[in-house]
């Protein structure tokens, strides 16, 4: 019986295998790239309450990719993951962690924005770049 619930069991990370992870948070890196774009255009057409659904989302996709790390998933599955990650896994989950923390405040205030895409790049794109240039290979 128990093996029979843990294999229907809810499908949690450590379920998962490599392939699955690594695939899993190159999609949602994608996604949240797609997402970004979509922001950017919602917002500075003024349409700010979809682009403020988009910007918790996706606030909610850095939380989820902070799970997306394991430490057997530095390698393969072309990956553009750098070993430093893994190096430094605080200071690297920190700035996931404020890049969804960003989101947050961007929902607060890009209405009130005399530059909007000034502020998207403060709160919004800073965060790949300051994340990309240290943790991602060069691409
Ligand atoms: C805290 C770190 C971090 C932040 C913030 C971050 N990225 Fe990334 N990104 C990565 C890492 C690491 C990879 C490589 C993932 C892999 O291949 O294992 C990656 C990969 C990607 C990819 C390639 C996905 C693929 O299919 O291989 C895209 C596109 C991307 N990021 C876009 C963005 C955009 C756009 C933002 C900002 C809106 C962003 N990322 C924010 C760390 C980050």
């Amino acid at each position: 019986m128990s093996l029979f619930f843990a294999m229907v069991g809810t499908h949690s990370i450590a379920d998962q295998s490599v392939e699955e992870i690594i695939k899993g948070r190159k999609a949602l890196f994608s996604k949240n790239y797609s997402t970004a774009k979509r922001v950017q255009s919602l917002s500075s057409n003024g349409d700010f309450d979809k682009a403020k659904k988009l910007m918790i989302e996706m606030s909610e996709n850095y939380i989820t990719l902070l799970g997306l790390f394991p430490e057997n998933t530095q390698e393969g599955y072309k990956t553009e993951s750098l070993p430093l990650i893994w190096q430094e896994k605080e200071a690297f989950n920190a700035l996931m962690q404020k890049s969804s923390d960003n989101m947050i405040k961007l929902t607060s205030v890009i209405e009130e924005s005399d530059d909007i895409l000034a502020t998207l790049r403060e709160f919004m794109w800073s965060s790949c770049k300051a994340c990309h240039s240290k943790y991602r290979m060069p691409h």
